[in-house]
């Protein structure tokens, strides 16, 4: 189960009722992450090759951050049915989120892995809607992002979401096309989270590390 798929957080404890609405999600974020990567670390995830444009560093790649990018509210709330198109982690990365019916929440790049084209949420295709690039009839599935028809060479990089317990939604991390949430995380959290980057075996993270990133 993505991230993205964890149910709505129940309601907050009554200390956590204090705390600044940020610092609730960050904490929350990590509570998930940390339980969610315990479970990723011990599965490998498949790489996909790069595409043309990526690989000869002509295009800008979603999520091409290295350092732990900063939670960002993308909405108050989004209800089922709903999508959204925002930006995220930097005003160049397009990004759209979508509330599946079942209450799921799922967010991706919206640039198309074959020529860049601006990916579309469409509701009325597929049982639970689609995203389609209208450019060459790209089609990703929305609970995945692999592709399903068209061109495109690889499935869209996620955006990781999660909701406050206010019900706003949240940009936390990204996970590039083809990368496996272990590394996503490492990326991203290793240097900010040492303890849980050497649990993980991040590169330059031992398993008994300390954090210094010298142990490898
Ligand atoms: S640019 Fe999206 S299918 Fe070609």
């Amino acid at each position: 189960m993505s991230i993205t798929q964890q149910p709505p957080t129940g309601e907050p404890a009554p200390d956590a009722a204090q705390e600044a609405p940020h610092d609730r999600i960050a904490a929350d974020a990590l509570t998930t992450r940390r339980d969610y990567l315990r479970i990723v670390a011990t599965v490998s995830g498949g790489l996909a090759a790069g595409g043309i444009g990526v690989a000869a560093g002509i295009l800008h790649r979603h999520g091409d951050n290295e350092g732990a990018p900063e939670p960002k509210m993308i909405a108050e709330s989004l209800a089922p049915g709903e999508s959204l198109a925002f930006r995220y982690p930097g005003e160049d990365d397009r990004a759209v989120a979508v509330r599946l019916m079942d209450g799921t929440l799922v967010g991706y790049s919206a640039v198309c892995t074959h020529l860049a084209c601006a990916v579309l949420w469409r509701a009325d295709r597929g049982p639970e809607g689609e995203l389609l690039c209208p450019c060459h009839e790209g089609v990703f599935d929305i609970r995945t992002g692999e592709v399903t028809a068209g061109p495109p060479p690889r499935p869209l990089p996620r955006v990781i979401l999660d909701q406050d317990a206010d019900g706003g939604v949240w940009a936390l991390a990204t996970v590039r096309s083809g990368e496996n949430d272990r590394d996503a995380w490492c990326r991203q959290f290793a240097e900010r989270e040492p303890e849980q980057a050497a649990l993980l075996e991040c590169p330059g993270y031992g398993a008994r590390g300390t954090g210094t990133g010298e142990e490898a």
